[in-house]
C-alpha cells in the first residue's frame, strides 16, 4: 500500500481519487432524491368477466400509489384486443376518457358500476381460465405489464367463484 506514495504523481492520483468519490457520492445523493419522491404503484385484482358477446368484453383492476405524488393511467394495451379504452360511468352512462388518476399515497379502483377498461375488436372470445396480458400506461410512471385471468360472467371479487 506504500508504493503509490513513493511515486511522483502520489499527490495528483489522490486528487483524482478524491474527486471520484466526490462525484461518486453526488450521483448516489441524486439517486436517493429521485426514488423518493414520484409515484410508486402497483397493479393488483385484474381480471376480466366472460364477455357475453364475442365482440366487446371489460376489464377491472386496482392501481395502488404508494408513492407521495400522483399519477394518471394514460392508455392501455393488450393481447386480448387491438383497442383499449377507458371509460367511466357517469350516472347510469359511461364515457370514454382520456386518462384516470391514481391518487399520491392512494388507489385508482376500477370496478363494476365504475371507471373500467373497455377491449373493442376482440381477436378472439375470452373465455374462463383464459389469461389476459396488460400493458398499463402512465404519465409519469414506466409502463407495468400485468396478466389477469378470464373469470366467470357474474364473478365478483372477494365473493369466490
Ligand atoms: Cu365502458
Amino acid at each position: 500500500m506504500n508504493r503509490p506514495a513513493r511515486h511522483p504523481l502520489h499527490t495528483a492520483r489522490r486528487r483524482t481519487a478524491a474527486a471520484t468519490a466526490a462525484i461518486a457520492g453526488a450521483l448516489a445523493l441524486g439517486v436517493t432524491g429521485c426514488a423518493g419522491g414520484g409515484p410508486e404503484l402497483k397493479v393488483s385484482d385484474g381480471y376480466v368477466p366472460q364477455p357475453a358477446m364475442a365482440d366487446m368484453a371489460g376489464g377491472f383492476l386496482t392501481v395502488k400509489n404508494g408513492g407521495d405524488e400522483a399519477d394518471k393511467l394514460t392508455s392501455v394495451s393488450s393481447s386480448l384486443a387491438s383497442h383499449v379504452e377507458i371509460h367511466r360511468t357517469k350516472g347510469r352512462q359511461m364515457e370514454k376518457v382520456d386518462s384516470l388518476t391514481v391518487p399520491a399515497n392512494g388507489e385508482l379502483k376500477l370496478g363494476r358500476g365504475g371507471s373500467h377498461l373497455m377491449f373493442h375488436d376482440l381477436k378472439r372470445k375470452p373465455a374462463e381460465g383464459d389469461k389476459v396480458s396488460l400493458t398499463l400506461h402512465f404519465e409519469k410512471s414506466d409502463p407495468v405489464k400485468v396478466t389477469v385471468p378470464v373469470e366467470a360472467a357474474n364473478f365478483a371479487p372477494g365473493q369466490g367463484k
